[in-house]
């Protein structure tokens, strides 16, 4: 396997403190899947900065709800991103990390060279 791409986010905790407070934001950067955990503000900041990374990592800009993140069992997210985001074969890793005020992501896609 070959990397094909990489990407990094940061968000403040507080800005997605106040988006979520606005009527449709949850709706419209979250999976209904996604919806169904329990959505701390570092919890939805660590969302946002998993979609912007996966987007530098892919050089193009996937819908919201073509990158849909889950935990394991253990609780290491995985992405699915939507097949035809991807290039031909590749997948894409994930981490995430968030204290009180921030959350940051990396992402890369990864394929046949
Ligand atoms: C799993 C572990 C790494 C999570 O660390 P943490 O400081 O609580 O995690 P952070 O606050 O930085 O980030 C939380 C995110 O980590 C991710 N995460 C949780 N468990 C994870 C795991 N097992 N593997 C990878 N990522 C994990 C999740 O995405 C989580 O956010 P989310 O629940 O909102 O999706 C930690 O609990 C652990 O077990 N550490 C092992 C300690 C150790 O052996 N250290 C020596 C390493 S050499």
């Amino acid at each position: 396997m070959t990397v094909r791409g990489l990407g990094i986010d940061i968000v403040s905790v507080e800005r997605i403190t106040k988006a979520m407070q606005r009527p449709g934001f949850l709706d419209r950067i979250l999976a209904p899947s996604e919806r169904e955990q329990t959505l701390s503000p570092q919890r939805v900041a660590g969302r946002w900065a998993v979609k912007e990374a996966v987007a530098k990592a892919l050089g193009t800009r996937p819908g919201w709800h073509d990158v849909i993140v889950v935990n394991d069992l253990s609780g290491a997210p995985e992405v699915h991103v939507a097949p035809h985001r991807l290039p031909p074969g590749c997948r894409v890793l994930v981490s995430i990390s968030h204290e009180r005020d921030m959350a940051v992501a990396v992402a890369q896609v990864v394929g046949p060279p």
